[in-house]
């Protein structure tokens, strides 16, 4: 942990000439001179000596930082198995596929591909629908995000980020809002699969109607084509249920998991699916593989993450309303800076008026101890992500910290 505490100038003199110098630039601007040292749950320290609540963090510390039932479990994995033949079987990779089909729906989604990041999982469930079903075209989302790979780009809303590759994306139509536009697309012509976020994350903490998906899942079911809920942001609980679409009872065909799937410890990503989404795996056994899918140790930590999900539920209701109040008291009384609120379970979301006032804002938070994330495709949204295991007294601070950002910022953009 030491080994952190001294040298900030210097990794953040190597960050800017050898990392992205945007992202070095900014991290120096929030961390105010310092760098990440170590983090306990809610809380990171720097190199400094500072504290911060993480409510960010690309919404991977659910339970917090470096849970100590995560952090056991994979040094055990290290210990016993750090990496696996991948030619014997691998007993965390058949462990952990078992317990996500317990755990999302045992009777219809049953197959399990695992990867590390979103992405994997994104571009998994994109190549098997389209290779199912011989249809290169694919239904989205408009606002939705699924990651920035070229597969999962295509299939992201962001037409600045798509723009400089957009040659090389495939056939994805985004679709409105509207309860007739999956069957309107299907009559166009035929589509692989239909991918939606039930919450979308990156598009502003969105929340999907359940009755136009379901309408939108039905429509897709008949025309045969997929219906794939990613859930990397929003599923494992973050915004309530294990998985928002089966809780909703859409019946998808495959559901993805990714960010705090490995404990906040350990890169981990899955599509859970039918038998039918998953035949070309079954047709050709190394039709989609990589090296380090259903690696031991991010696999354990995995399984820890699913423990603490089954024992965790009690603090998962507790918060869920303090922090849609929360919310709820800024727009009150800054409504010319935060213009709307939204809290879906450990999900909360501030709306700015302008992309100006939200950037501020993190650097106020950031400066007064609170660590936040911009929504990445809607920049006028802050997410505010507390881990499940911030205590009342750190939730108290938050609040204290966010309050007094939006009135730093009130004060400033109404001169
Ligand atoms: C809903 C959703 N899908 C996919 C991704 C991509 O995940 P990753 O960045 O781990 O590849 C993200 C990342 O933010 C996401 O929010």
């Amino acid at each position: 942990m030491t080994a952190h505490l001294d040298g900030a100038p210097t990794v953040l003199d190597s960050a800017r000439h050898h990392l992205v110098p945007g992202v070095a630039e900014r991290h120096r601007i929030i961390g105010a001179g310092a760098v990440e040292a170590t983090a306990n749950g809610a809380e990171v320290l720097l190199s400094n000596g500072r504290k911060v609540l993480d409510f960010g963090s690309y919404a991977v510390p659910l339970f917090g930082h470096r849970p100590p039932a995560v952090v056991e479990a994979v040094h055990q994995a290290l210990d016993e198995m750090p990496t696996s033949t991948r030619l014997l079987a691998n007993p965390y990779a058949a462990r952990i596929a078992a317990r996500l089909v317990q755990a999302l729906a045992p009777d219809r989604l049953t197959r399990v591909w695992l990867g590390l990041n979103g992405a994997d999982a994104v571009e998994a469930a994109l190549k098997l629908a389209i290779a199912r079903t011989g249809h290169a075209s694919v239904l989205a989302v408009e606002g939705g995000f699924h990651g920035k790979s070229m597969g999962a780009l295509a299939l992201t809303s962001d037409p600045e980020r798509r723009k400089p590759v957009q040659g090389f994306l495939g056939d994805v139509r985004h679709l409105p809002l509207e309860p007739d536009a999956v069957a309107r697309a299907l009559t166009e012509r035929p589509a692989a699969a239909l991918v939606f976020e039930p919450v979308q994350g990156e598009g502003g903490g969105r929340i999907l109607p359940p009755e136009l998906l379901r309408r939108w899942s039905a429509d897709a079911r008949a025309a045969g084509a997929f219906v794939i809920a990613d859930e990397i942001q929003c599923g494992l609980r973050r915004c309530g249920p294990m998985s928002v679409a089966v809780e909703a009872g859409l019946e998808p065909d495959a559901v993805l998991l990714g960010k705090p799937l490995g404990g906040g410890v350990m890169p981990l990503s899955a599509m859970v699916s039918t038998e039918a989404l998953y035949a070309p795996l079954i047709a050709d056994p190394y039709f989609h593989t990589a090296t380090f899918g259903g690696h031991p140790a991010s696999c354990a930590a995995g399984l820890a993450a699913l423990d603490l999900l089954d024992t965790m539920g009690d603090l998962f209701a507790a918060h869920e309303a303090p922090l849609g109040q929360w919310l709820a008291a800024l727009h009150e009384e800054f409504p010319d800076v935060v213009v709307e609120t939204r809290a879906v379970g450990l999900f909360g979301v501030l709306q700015f008026a302008t992309e100006a006032q939200a950037g501020l804002t993190i650097l106020e938070a950031g400066r007064r101890g609170l660590l936040l994330a911009q929504c990445l495709t809607a920049p006028t949204v802050l997410r505010v992500l507390p881990p499940v295991v911030t205590t009342q007294n750190q939730m108290k601070s938050a609040a204290e910290s966010l309050r007094a950002a939006c009135q730093a910022v009130a004060r400033r953009t109404s001169a």
